[in-house]
């Protein structure tokens, strides 16, 4: 009988300390200050992982790339990320079957006011791109992205996923300097849609450069130079492209393709339906196949005889 009540006792230990260490993981799920340990901890033990309200040091990218096939991150309360001149990206997220969002009220804020000098990747301050993904068979969506200091949002190598009601409102840029604010980055994904986003911006919507099989769909585009394709060149293919549904407002150029002068490249299987432009400064339709072209401007000396 004694013996009985001990390897009881034994078993109810067991259940106890078991219950424990489920709550422990269960509560580093949630990152709210900046630990790369913890944050590596979560994503190989949390099958869902909220972000909030963190503050990301100066010159550090917040790696979401080992998440769980399968997993759900979530946004909550304002990202920042601390002031540094570096390249980023300020964040990488990586997965299959993942599922990327935000809280109603999330933001992730760029504060891209701290570096816009009005000359983006061209000089000044060296500044940091904002995001870039690479999803399989994943849903991006409701994101609030704001005042990035240049490119936002790069889609890279991305297959059979959704990119969906994106906010990037980069605004104040028209009045402090943003420039070179693209957008959208896509580069070699295959089956990639975007759709319902709302972008204000200083440069392309959408600047897609390779990949097959790309939608880009009811998308709102504002202040920026319009949805372009290109520059095409470096042995680049743009194939399979459907534009539907898109409304392009106070924009240099609506839609466009450039591809590089003196470079192979193609692109085609090109469909634009359903655009809407207004106040667009440029070209509404463009295609420039000589991007790059220097013109050379001959200098004529003339030599007087004395
Ligand atoms: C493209 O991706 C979507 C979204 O994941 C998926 O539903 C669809 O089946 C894919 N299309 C092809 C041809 O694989």
């Amino acid at each position: 009988m004694e013996h009985f009540v001990a390897i009881f006792v034994l078993l109810l230990t067991a259940v106890a300390c078991n219950s424990a260490s489920q709550n422990a993981t269960a509560a580093s799920c949630t990152i709210s200050k900046y630990n790369e340990d913890h944050i590596n901890q979560a994503q190989s033990e949390c099958s869902e992982i909220t972000i909030d309200s963190l503050i990301v040091p100066y010159g550090v990218t917040l790696d979401l790339t080992k998440l769980k096939t399968g997993a759900k991150l979530i946004f909550r309360g304002t990202t920042v990320w601390q002031y540094e001149e570096w390249e980023g990206p300020l964040l990488l997220i990586k997965g299959t079957n993942v599922e990327v969002t935000g809280s109603d009220d999330h933001v992730l804020d760029g504060r891209g006011a701290l570096w816009w000098d009005g000359l983006g990747g061209n000089g000044g301050k060296i500044k940091p791109h904002f995001m870039k993904a690479t999803v399989t068979n994943s849903v991006i969506h409701k994101l609030n992205i704001k005042n990035t200091p240049v490119q936002a949002f790069s889609v890279h190598g991305c297959i059979d996923s959704v990119v969906q009601y994106i906010t990037i409102d980069n605004k104040d840029g028209d009045t402090k300097g943003g420039h070179n604010t693209d957008a959208f980055n896509v580069n070699s994904c295959n089956n990639i849609t975007i759709k319902h986003c709302t972008v204000y911006n200083q440069d392309d919507c959408m600047a897609l450069n390779s990949g097959q099989n790309t939608y880009f769909l009811d998308n709102y585009c504002s202040g920026g130079h319009g949805i372009s394709i290109g520059s095409v060149g470096g042995g680049s293919e743009v194939k399979g492209v459907l534009v539907d549904g898109c409304q392009i407002v106070d924009s240099d150029n609506g839609v466009r393709i450039k591809t590089k002068y003196g470079q192979t490249g193609s692109v085609s299987d090109i469909t634009y339906q359903n655009i809407v432009l207004k106040n667009i400064h440029k070209y509404g339709i463009t295609m420039q196949g000589d991007y790059g072209l220097k013109k050379v401007y001959l200098l004529v000396v003339c030599l007087f005889p004395m």
